[in-house]
């Protein structure tokens, strides 16, 4: 069987994505009639001496050969990747081991010694540390500018710029960053636009639509959906993706398990009614915070006071299931979110059906990760305080976590 021979079903032009999440690419197995599909844990397959490849360089696309070793891919990988596109309406995608592995899978595969990235100068604390502290190892130059502002991305442009790295909306601030603005600077420059849209999902916003080049998800988030699998994703044009299959998926080893892609796929096909879900309680929660006297700040792209709310109103069809917020007493309140919550469970990831809540100091993200200068802290400290509540809203009962909050935020 050819690795690209799965019927890729439903057209995504004649029906609905919330139809398409459940059912694209989905034929009951010819052999049993399972509406399921089959996890193939096979790490070999057997081939044909003139059929193999035995080394990635020089073909065009490992996806157009026949499945040889999971490593490279898996039929299951490959139905999950194929189901993905469809949702992202991308050409392709890639599938990898966790979210980070997709992120170093686009920056090893797309820089080189003497190129330049560009990235968001608040984002995923892991993705900043691995820009800012290893890539220069490698001879590629690195540029930390707040990509909400298109003067600062501009401004941040050199000709050996090859890439430009956003996070939308950004972690842990939700400062959003104006893709189609971004994308239309870099029209025709030959710098490519990556967005790493794992707060937002499909549901939220298509980055590919606004004219980014490559969509990144951690799937170990809202995609999964249940808190029990790593994963992540990158997708966009099948040449784009062939280039990083071989170099990231065959050479970097950050293949994702068949097991994995299966528990992801089946949270996925829920991902329409569990995203409206939390996206709604989270605005009933934001609301209801912002008007809490002991809460300083809410940061929350559904909310009018969010600096870049019309921005959001634009981009976003839901808002997302984070909060950020302030309070005077930060350590206070984040001993009351570890020993007493009911509701959030004292956790740093995000996007699971279980609420989750979780400190972010100021101070302690400064020495560990983003090394401000004395303007950036000031400016981080404008929108963060000393330090944030993240909650990460879950599939529970908006009355309930709001009781809580009203317990913890006494
Ligand atoms: C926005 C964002 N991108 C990427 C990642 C990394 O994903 P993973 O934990 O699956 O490696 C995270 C993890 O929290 C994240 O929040």
């Amino acid at each position: 069987m050819l690795n690209d021979d799965f019927d890729t079903g439903l057209n995504p032009e004649t029906f609905a994505p919330e139809t398409l999440a459940v059912h694209a690419a989905i034929r009951p197995d010819p052999h049993t009639n399972a509406i399921a599909p089959n996890i193939v844990m096979s790490v070999n397959h057997s081939f044909l001496p003139n059929e193999g490849a035995f080394s990635a360089q020089g073909m065009e696309d490992i996806s157009d050969s026949p499945f040889l070793y999971a490593g490279w891919t898996n039929p299951t990988v490959r139905l999950l990747e194929q189901r993905l596109a469809i949702l992202e309406q991308a050409e392709d995608g890639l599938a990898t081991a966790s979210g980070m592995a997709a992120i170093t899978a686009v920056f090893m595969s797309l820089l080189k010694a003497g190129d330049h990235l560009v990235i968001s100068d608040v984002c995923y604390a892991a993705v900043y540390e691995f820009a800012t502290q290893v890539l220069p190892q490698y001879g590629i130059e690195v540029t930390a500018v707040d990509t909400s502002c298109i003067k600062s991305v501009q401004n941040a442009l050199r000709p050996s710029t090859k890439l430009v790295h956003i996070e939308t909306p950004c972690n842990p601030l939700l400062r959003l960053t104006n893709i189609q603005e971004v994308s239309l600077l870099l029209k025709n420059s030959g710098i490519l636009l990556s967005a790493d849209s794992t707060f937002s999902t499909p549901v939220i916003t298509r980055p590919l639509a606004l004219g980014a080049d490559l969509v990144i998800h951690s799937l170990t988030k809202f995609i999964n959906g249940h808190g029990d699998v790593l994963g992540g994703c990158v997708l966009g044009s099948k040449a784009l993706i062939s280039k990083l299959r071989s170099v990231a998926g065959v050479y970097f080893g950050a293949s994702l398990s068949a097991q994995s892609a299966w528990l992801i796929m089946r949270g996925m096909e829920t991902i329409y009614p569990r995203m409206k879900t939390l996206c709604e309680s989270a605005q009933t929660i934001a609301e209801w915070l912002e008007n809490h006297p002991k809460v300083l700040r809410v940061l929350y792209p559904g909310l009018a006071s969010h600096q870049q709310f019309s921005l959001a109103k634009q981009q976003m069809t839901f808002f997302g299931g984070i909060i950020a917020f302030q309070v005077e007493d930060i350590e206070l309140i984040e001993q009351r979110f570890a020993h007493e919550s009911r509701m959030f469970y004292y956790a740093y990831s995000i996007g699971h059906q279980r609420s989750l809540a979780v400190v972010l100091k100021t101070e302690d993200l400064d020495k560990s990760t983003y090394r401000f200068s004395p303007e950036q802290k000031a400016k981080f400290s404008r929108e963060a305080g000393k330090g944030v509540v993240r909650l990460s809203v879950g599939l529970e009962s908006p009355t309930d976590l709001i009781r809580d909050l009203s317990h913890l935020l006494r």
